[in-house]
């Protein structure tokens, strides 16, 4: 039987035909056409004044915070369940990230976890819209403005969810996005970096292209970074930007198959809760196992697997991993965690791949 793969890309608009103009014109580094046309599309999707590409999501992170002039020993306020490029790109400045607990079901940055997680040495929050649901962003830019701080979205997991009927990308100081393989808009390898700050965008553009003076060619008045974006990478996101209603939509679809097939486990599992104030995309559609079974997620995964299903364990929160690991308990977090699953979110996924799906974990939780 057919092996079902957790995420898969889809690249069935023009992205060959975009790959092939780069070859066949020798435009395949980072100057070329496309980059332009991908960063004004995508500025234009998410309604920012600018979009910086970058080659990939954690650069694109770093870059930001580079961009927002964060220093050594300086504190990022950051949601200790997300994928740890978060943590790693304030690491990277030299900076602590300090972490902060999470909502129950979208396992979002709690809004309420935040103020007294701040000394004189925070500059900023990062509130990362996790598996495509996006974090509450009227309650964190409340707090950071009570407190002079900026906040930035890591929309790595998020493109088109929407808050209020707003774009993520939108909402904070700046947003981070990255397009790697999984993501729901892809480039193989690829990052985006939005804002409607002109000042900020220019220091973005500045640090990712190693530093060199816009006027001035080969005069460095920074230390910067090679972290460009390619054209080929470019060519692939410019027609992932002109079918992505069409991504979103089909992920929708998805979902609704899940709910359906997935209904008579309400028992034994929690299915994706969205906020009424969201438009949560799918980027993974997840489900936690309820109390009963929470000790058998590993066992429920490798029952899958042998099933021919990939599945993935929801990320382990910071607090427990090795670089970041510390004594705070964070009680949402550690409950929450250790019992999602991400349950195969692609495109070419049929309804009967999601009966499939459901059917394997029907055994699995009888098991
Ligand atoms: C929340 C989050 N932040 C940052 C990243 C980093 O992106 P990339 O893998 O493109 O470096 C990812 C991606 O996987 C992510 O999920």
């Amino acid at each position: 039987m057919k092996r079902i793969s957790v995420a898969q890309p889809c690249l069935a608009g023009n992205e060959r035909k975009y790959v092939l103009d780069c070859i066949d014109s020798s435009w395949i580094s980072s100057a070329g056409k496309y980059i332009g046309a991908f960063e004004e599309a995508f500025a234009q999707y998410c309604g920012t004044k600018h979009a910086v590409s970058a080659n990939n999501g954690t650069t694109a992170l770093h870059l930001a915070l580079v961009a927002l002039d964060l220093q050594p020993g300086d504190e990022v306020i950051i949601p200790t369940v997300t994928y740890i490029a978060t943590a790693n790109a304030v690491r990277y400045c030299g900076a602590t990230p300090v972490l902060a607990d999470v909502l129950p079901y979208t396992m979002n940055l709690d809004p309420a976890d935040i103020e007294h997680r701040i000394t004189p040495r925070t500059r900023g929050i990062i509130a990362v819209h996790l598996y495509g649901h996006p974090a509450d962003m009227d309650a964190i830019n409340a707090v950071a403005e009570r407190h002079g701080l900026w906040v930035l979205e890591d929309a790595a997991e998020a493109h088109g969810a929407e808050v209020n009927g707003k774009k993520v990308g939108a909402l904070g100081r700046c947003a981070t996005f990255s397009f790697f393989g999984n993501k729901i808009v892809t480039t193989g390898e690829g990052g985006m970096i939005t804002t409607d700050d002109d000042t900020l965008a220019a220091r973005l553009r500045l640090f990712r292209g190693q530093g060199m003076d816009p006027v001035r060619r080969y005069w460095f008045p920074v230390i910067g970074y090679n972290y460009r974006m390619t054209n080929i990478q470019a060519a692939i996101g410019l027609a992932q930007m002109e079918t992505i209603d069409q991504a979103l939509s089909e992920r929708d679809r998805l979902a609704r198959w899940y709910d359906e097939a997935l209904a008579p486990f309400d028992t034994q599992i929690v299915r994706p809760q969205s906020e009424p104030w969201a438009r949560q995309v799918f980027w993974m559609y997840n489900i936690f196992l309820r109390a009963g079974n929470a000790v058998r997620r590993d066992a429920i995964i490798s029952l899958l697997d042998a099933a021919g299903i990939e599945t993935r364990p929801v990320f382990y929160p910071m607090h427990i991993l090795p670089p970041y690991a510390q004594p705070a308990v964070f009680p949402v977090a550690d409950l929450w965690a250790q019992r999602g699953i991400n349950l195969p979110t692609h495109q070419a996924l049929t309804q009967a791949d999601v009966q499939r799906i459901a059917d394997a974990l029907g055994q699995a939780l009888a098991a």
